[in-house]
C-alpha cells in the first residue's frame, strides 16, 4: 500500500510487516526518514535532526541557516559535488567539466500495478503498485525518476532510477545507482556472498566500520567472486531474530555494493552498476534506465528474509514457461563424456535413464562445429555431423523413442580464434586495437554490444533449435570479459560496451523466450559466476556450481539460500570420487543434496551398478512426489555448514505447515557419536506429525524438544524425514 500525504510531501510504502517512508523537506531535498518493521503511516521526519556541525557546508537556500546540510541529512538519493561528501548515487559530468548533482522534488504520482522496465529484468505483478518521484536539477534540466514498485505479500519494495536530460547539450553519466538507503545508525553487519569458480556464494559476514566497505565485480558479469546480493542487519540477528535489510540488484554484468558509515555514525547503501569503465553518454532528450534492485527488510530475522525473497523471485520474477508443471528430472552428460560422446553413446545414455524416470537428456558441450576439445569451434555453431549423424533431426527421435524429452547446451557469447566465425569477423570479438587479446580458456568474448553480432549467432542458434523438439538449453558464458573496447563506438562512448554488452545477452534471452516460448532455459557462466537476481528473469534456473560435490555443495547451496530459491539452484548427482575434490560420498546423500534444487544426473548411467540404479529410480520417484513441497515449500536453514558442526540440516515446509521434508547430512564422523537432537522449524505447533509415516510427534516438541538424531556410521551419511499432519 502507497500513502501519499500530498500536503507535507511524505510518501510511505507499507508492505505486510515493513514500512518505508521518504519526505520532501523544506528545500525540497527528499529525504529518507525510515525503513524498518511495520508503523502507523504518520511522519517519521523527527528523526531527522538538524544542528551546526564543523565542517557542513550549507546550500544557498539555507542561508544564515547552518543547522541545514546534505552531508548530515540521510537522502533518498545521494548526490554530489554540493555538499554531501559520504557516497553518491550519480555523478554526471556536464561539457564544461564540471561534476555536481542538485536534485530536488518536483513531482510524483501513484500508479495500480507494477511499472515494467524494456530491456531490462523487472519484478512484475499486477497487484503491486507504483509509486514515481520526479526530482530535478534545474541548473541543468536533468530529471531523475525514482520508482518504487511495493509487492506487500512478500514484503518486497523494488526500485529503479531513471534519469533524462532535458537540458540543451549532451552530458556524461558517469555513475548512476539503483538503490541508496540511508540509516540513522551504523551498529549494522554486512553479509556479503563471496568465493570463486567451484566455491561460490560463502557467506561473509562482518561489523560495519568507518569508512567505506563493499564488493563489486568488474568481470563483465555478476561473478563467482561475489554476488549482487548484501545482507545489513542487526549485531546480533540470527535465523530467527534480528532486524534484517536484504539488497538484490537484478543485474548480471559489473556491480557495486557499497557501504559507508560516517562521521556520524550513520550508515549508507549504495548499490549499482559499478562505476568502474562505466560513462554514458545522454543526447539532449534522451534517458537512461538503471537496473531494478529488490530490496527485503525482515523484522524477524535472515530466515524470514530469504523465505520472502525466495516468494518474491518464484512469484514475481521467475517466468518459468512450465509454471505449474512439474520441471523435468534431466540427465547431462558433461562430467560424464566431456566431449567425447557420439549419437550413439547418448541414445545408450537415454535407454538406462529413461527407466529409471529420468525424464530429459541434455547434451553438453561438444555438438557443433569443430569441437573435440576446448580449444575451438565456439562461434560455428552448426551440428557437428561427424558425432551426430544426420544432426539433430535424426537424434531427438532416438532419445524420444525412448521416452526422453531433448535438451542442448550452447555458448553464445564466446569465440575461439580456430572458429570458421572468427576467421571471417576477427573485429566481432572484444579486443583493443593494437594489443594481442587476453585469452581465457583459449577463447575470446564476442562484442555482444553490436547488434549485428548477436543476430548473427542467434540466427545459427535459432536454426538449431528449430531444426528437432528441444524441450531445454543450458546457455553457458565461460569467460570474463577482458579487452574490452567495441569497433563499432567512437573514443568516447566506450564506457559504454560493458552495459551494452550485458543489454545485448538480455536481448538475445529476450529473443530466445519469445519464439521458444516452450524451451526451459537453464543459465550457467562456469558453473555459478553469474547467479544473479537479473539472470533468473530470463532462465528459471542457473547452474549453480562446476562443484558436484555433495559435502562443498552443502556450503555452496546454503549461501545462495539467502536469496534464491531452491527452484532456481541447478543441482546434480555426479559420480565418484568427484572431479572437483576427490571426494566420495555415499550416492544417497548425493541425492539429498542435490534434490534440493533443481535435480538431477550427471554421469554416465550404464556405470552405475544395479545396485546404484535401484537407489536412482527411488530418488526420482521420492523427488517427484514431494516436487511441489521441496520446490515451493519454505525454506529453513537448520544449521550453518561454515559452524563445522557434525552435520549439516535444512527443511522443506508446506505454507500451511501440514508437511515438510527434514534433510540432514552427517559432515564428520567420530566413535561413542553423542547423543544429538535436532531442532526443527517452522511446523504448526498445534498440529502432530508421522514422520516417514510412523509415530505421532506434536509440533511444538519437535520444535522445542527436538528429534533424536540415529547414529549413522560411515562417511558423510544422510538422513530424510518427511514429515506429515495427522
Ligand atoms: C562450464 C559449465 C559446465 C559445462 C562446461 C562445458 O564449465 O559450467 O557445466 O557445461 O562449461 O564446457
Amino acid at each position: 500500500m502507497i500513502v501519499l500525504d500530498n500536503e507535507n510531501r511524505v510518501f510511505t510504502l507499507h508492505t505486510k510487516n515493513t514500512t518505508y517512508q521518504m519526505k520532501a523537506d523544506q528545500h525540497n531535498v527528499l529525504i529518507h526518514t525510515y525503513y524498518g518493521p511495520r508503523v502507523s503511516g504518520s511522519d517519521l521526519s523527527y528523526l531527522v535532526r538538524y544542528m551546526d556541525r564543523g565542517c557542513a557546508p550549507n546550500p544557498p537556500e539555507a542561508g544564515l541557516d547552518r543547522t541545514y546540510s546534505l552531508n548530515t541529512l540521510p537522502q533518498e538519493y545521494s548526490t554530489c559535488g554540493l555538499g554531501d561528501f559520504r557516497l553518491p548515487s550519480i555523478e554526471i559530468e556536464y561539457p564544461d567539466g564540471s561534476r555536481a548533482v542538485d536534485l530536488r522534488l518536483t513531482d510524483w504520482e501513484e500508479e495500480q500495478g507494477k511499472y515494467e522496465l524494456d530491456g531490462l529484468p523487472f519484478f512484475h505483478g499486477a497487484q503491486a503498485s507504483t509509486l514515481r518521484l520526479y526530482l530535478e536539477d534545474t541548473t541543468t534540466n536533468l530529471v531523475v525518476e525514482l520508482t518504487y514498485g511495493v509487492f506487500e505479500d512478500c514484503d518486497l519494495i523494488t526500485r529503479c532510477v531513471e534519469v533524462h536530460n532535458y537540458g540543451a547539450a549532451p552530458i556524461r553519466l558517469c555513475q548512476c545507482a539503483s538503490v541508496c538507503l540511508d540509516f540513522l545508525r551504523s551498529d549494522l553487519d554486512l553479509i556479503t556472498f563471496d568465493g570463486c569458480h567451484l566455491m561460490e556464494r560463502s557467506p561473509d559476514r562482518s561489523p560495519l566500520r568507518s569508512g567505506t566497505q563493499g564488493v563489486g565485480s568488474v568481470r563483465g558479469t555478476s561473478s563467482h567472486q561475489h554476488n549482487p546480493f548484501v545482507v545489513l542487519c542487526d549485531r546480533n540477528a540470527n535465523e530467527d531474530h534480528g532486524l534484517c535489510y536484504g539488497a538484490a540488484l537484478l543485474y548480471s554484468g559489473n556491480f557495486q555494493a557499497q557501504v559507508e558509515v560516517s562521521q556520524y555514525d550513520n550508515a549508507r547503501l549504495v548499490m549499482g552498476i559499478n562505476p568502474y569503465h562505466f560513462c554514458w553518454t545522454l543526447e539532449p532528450g534522451t534517458s537512461f534506465t538503471a537496473p531494478e534492485a529488490a530490496l527485503i527488510c525482515s523484522p524477524n530475522g535472515l530466515g524470514q528474509m530469504s523465505r520472502q525473497y525466495h516468494r518474491a523471485i518464484r512469484e514475481h520474477l521467475i517466468q518459468d514457461p512450465l509454471r505449474g508443471q512439474r520441471r523435468p528430472v534431466l540427465i547431462n552428460n558433461w562430467e560424464a563424456t566431456y566431449f567425447n560422446f557420439t549419437a550413439d553413446k547418448l541414445v545408450d545414455f537415454a535407454k538406462t535413464a529413461a527407466p529409471l524416470g529420468i525424464e530429459l537428456l541434455v547434451m553438453d558441450d561438444g555438438w557443433f562445429g569443430k569441437r573435440d576439445d576446448d580449444n575451438s569451434g565456439l562461434g560455428d555453431w552448426s551440428v557437428n555431423t561427424e558425432k551426430l549423424p544426420g544432426g539433430l533431426e535424426a537424434l531427438v527421435p532416438r532419445i524420444q523413442e525412448l521416452g526422453m524429452k531433448f535438451g542442448i547446451w550452447i555458448e553464445p557469447e564466446m569465440v575461439n580464434e580456430d572458429s570458421c566465425l572468427y576467421r571471417e569477423h576477427p573485429d566481432w570479438a572484444l579486443t583493443i586495437p593494437g594489443r594481442a587479446p587476453t585469452r581465457c580458456r583459449n577463447q575470446l568474448v564476442l562484442d555482444f554490444s553490436r547488434a549485428e553480432v548477436r543476430q548473427h549467432i542467434y540466427k545459427q542458434i535459432k536454426a538449431v533449435l528449430s531444426s528437432a523438439d528441444i524441450a531445454y538449453v543450458k546457455w553457458d558464458m565461460n569467460r570474463s570479459l577482458t579487452d574490452v573496447w567495441s569497433a563499432a563506438l567512437p573514443a568516447q562512448c566506450q564506457g559504454e560496451v560493458f552495459h551494452r554488452y550485458v543489454l545485448g545477452v538480455y536481448e538475445m534471452l529476450d529473443w530466445l523466450r519469445r519464439d521458444f516460448p516452450h524451451i526451459l532455459i537453464e543459465g550457467c557462466a562456469g558453473g555459478g559466476g553469474r547467479f544473479d537476481a537479473g539472470m533468473l528473469y530470463y532462465t528459471p534456473q542457473i547452474w549453480c556450481s562446476d562443484n558436484t560435490d555433495a559435502i562443498d555443495r552443502l556450503r555452496i547451496q546454503y549461501g545462495t539460500s539467502f536469496c534464491y530459491p531452491v527452484s532456481a539452484v541447478g543441482s546434480h548427482v555426479s559420480a565418484v570420487p568427484n572431479e572437483a575434490n576427490g571426494r566420495t560420498t555415499p550416492i544417497r546423500t548425493r541425492g539429498v543434496v542435490a534434490m534440493s534444487g533443481t535435480f538431477g544426473y550427471e554421469m554416465d548411467p550404464n556405470q552405475t551398478t544395479q545396485e546404484e540404479k535401484e537407489v536412482i529410480r527411488e530418488q526420482v520417484a521420492f523427488f517427484k512426489e514431494h516436487y511441489n513441497l521441496i520446490q515451493q515449500g519454505d525454506y529453513y536453514r537448520l544449521t550453518d555448514p561454515f559452524q563445522n558442526g557434525p552435520y549439516t540440516a535444512w527443511a522443506h515446509v508446506a505454507p500451511d505447515g501440514r508437511e515438510a521434508l527434514v534433510s540432514l547430512v552427517f559432515t564428520s564422523l567420530r566413535a561413542a557419536q553423542p547423543f544429538r537432537v535436532l531442532k526443527l522449524k517452522g511446523l504448526n505447533p498445534q498440529l502432530t506429525y508421522q514422520i516417514n509415516g510412523e509415530g505421532s510427534w506434536p509440533g511444538d516438541v519437535l520444535m522445542c524438544a527436538g528429534y533424536p538424531l540415529p547414529m549413522l556410521n560411515g562417511d558423510y551419511q544422510s538422513l530424510q524425514l518427511y514429515l506429515s499432519a495427522i
